[in-house]
């Protein structure tokens, strides 16, 4: 069953008792296992104190520089490819953006997919993605036994070799490192997130998997290397597709409204000036006001995750005493959840304005949920916003984006992210 009144979603993603996962997620646990966003009860619960540190606002600092880089090498890329107002779709160039972003942030390891489009890690992240689909979208398929006999399914084990092959060998190098470090008394391990201490190795930025093999030292967490390449898989898998799926539309959406990306221009300009290539700033992310309302506009009417799903260990109570029973698969779809014309007048319409504090005051807080809410919302929100403020400051300093195609004409699907069926093609011009 599915819900779509906001007090009755606050009951459900706030209860203590519903955090288990929908039936739909075991498409993605051969991939995944039980990493944070596919485990449940105790060990979700451990795992999600645990990480939470990795997610520090001093640590999302020192990523900004990665953010950068990154999103230098798209514009680079894109003045190359997009000569002469040429049409073109923009969503796998800003994937493997976001691709090469968290693959460094996630592991430190430069996986170069935006020159380098056929490295076969890239390869099987895009199969492994499609044949999910493929599966979920197949019930004959369900049965992993039946599926794994079908060529899908032996394509599916194939890329996920390559996928496993690749987090582990990342670990395994990693550990070594720290190793050589700590003999060279390099390493000085600082953990105490609660006083505000961060986690230094010497001078060297440290990537998720860092703080992973530190908590691993600690024997009470229990942390063996498949479950640290569990937690790491699925940040390579959530943090990249979601995040680029939201920063597409964002792109396309102020490429159809000219005067909401006047605006973003407008804003860039008072920060930047002239200056089309210095690196943002945490203080330059602050003042980034109106691009914050654009992509949380783009995020209401094209929600990254379309769906969330529970799975009910015991009865939930709504409003008007209806109460739903334990053993009951319960939806949430995003999108139509943030169309809700009562809520949004004109929901259809890009209106950024919408997001401004005093039009929010009012508005019940969980009719509004890309991120999810309560204690299983999303961990990497503040990293996902950061990143798309980066990349679409660089991109919109240098570019003025024109969209090719109506939005009317665009097909959505709704997969295991919310995307285009056919891409977003745009143009671009110098500024
Ligand atoms: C615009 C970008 C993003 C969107 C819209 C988004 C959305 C979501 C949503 C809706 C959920 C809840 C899923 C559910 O309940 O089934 C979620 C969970 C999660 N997200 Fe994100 N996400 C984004 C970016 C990221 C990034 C960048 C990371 C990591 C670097 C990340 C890591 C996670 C993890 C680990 C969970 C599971 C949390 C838990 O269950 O405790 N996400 N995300």
């Amino acid at each position: 069953m599915s819900l779509s009144n906001p007090s009755d979603i606050e009951k459900l993603l706030t209860s203590s008792v519903c955090t288990e996962k929908g039936e739909t997620y075991k498409f993605i646990m051969p991939w995944l296992g039980e990493g944070l966003l596919t485990s449940s009860g105790k060990k979700w619960q451990k795992r999600r104190k645990m990480i939470t540190p990795a997610f520090h606002f001093k640590i999302l600092e020192d990523f900004l520089v990665i953010f950068n880089e990154q999103a230098n090498i798209l514009v680079e890329i894109l003045r190359e490819d997009f000569l002469n107002g040429e049409e073109k779709d923009i969503c796998e160039y800003v994937t493997r953006c976001t691709l090469d972003i968290i693959g460094e942030t996630a592991m430190d390891r430069r996986i170069d997919s935006q020159r380098n489009k056929d490295t076969p890690y890239v390869m099987a992240v895009t199969k492994a993605c499609e044949i999910m689909l493929h599966r979920a979208t197949r019930p004959l398929l369900w049965p992993y036994f039946v599926f794994s006999l079908t060529p899908s399914g032996r394509e599916y084990q194939k890329s996920l070799k390559i996928l496993h092959d690749f987090t582990t060998m990342v670990i395994k190098e990693r550990k070594k490192s720290q190793l050589a470090e700590a003999h060279a008394k390099a390493s000085e391990v600082v953990t105490n997130i609660e006083t505000d201490e961060i986690y230094w190795h010497g001078k060297r930025r440290l990537a998720f998997l860092d703080l992973l093999l530190d908590a691993q030292k600690n024997p009470e967490n229990e942390l063996t290397d498949t479950d640290i390449r569990e937690e790491v898989d699925t940040f390579m898998f959530e943090g990249h597709d979601t995040t680029a799926a939201s920063l597409n539309w964002t792109i396309f959406l102020l490429g159809c409204n000219q005067h909401c990306q006047a605006k973003v221009h407008e804003e860039l300009d008072r920060i930047f000036g002239d200056d089309r290539s210095r690196h943002v700033t945490t203080k330059d992310l602050a003042e980034m006001k109106y691009l914050e309302l654009c992509i949380k506009e783009a995020l209401r009417l094209y929600p990254s995750v379309p769906f969330l799903a529970r799975y009910l260990n015991s009865d939930l109570t709504l409003d008007k005493d209806i109460v739903i029973p334990a053993g009951v698969n319960v939806c949430l779809m995003s999108m139509s959840i943030h169309r809700n014309e009562t809520i949004y007048p004109e929901p259809e319409a890009f209106i950024p304005e919408r997001f401004l504090p005093e039009n929010c005051a009012n508005r019940h807080p969980f009719a509004y949920i890309p991120f999810s809410a309560g204690p299983r919302n999303c961990i990497g929100q503040k990293f996902a916003m950061m990143e798309e403020k980066v990349v679409l400051a660089q991109l919109f300093r240098n570019y003025k984006v024109e969209a090719a195609e109506r939005r009317e004409d665009v097909a959505v699907m709704i997969e295991v992210v919310t995307r285009p069926r056919d891409g977003l093609k745009i143009r671009l011009s110098p500024r």
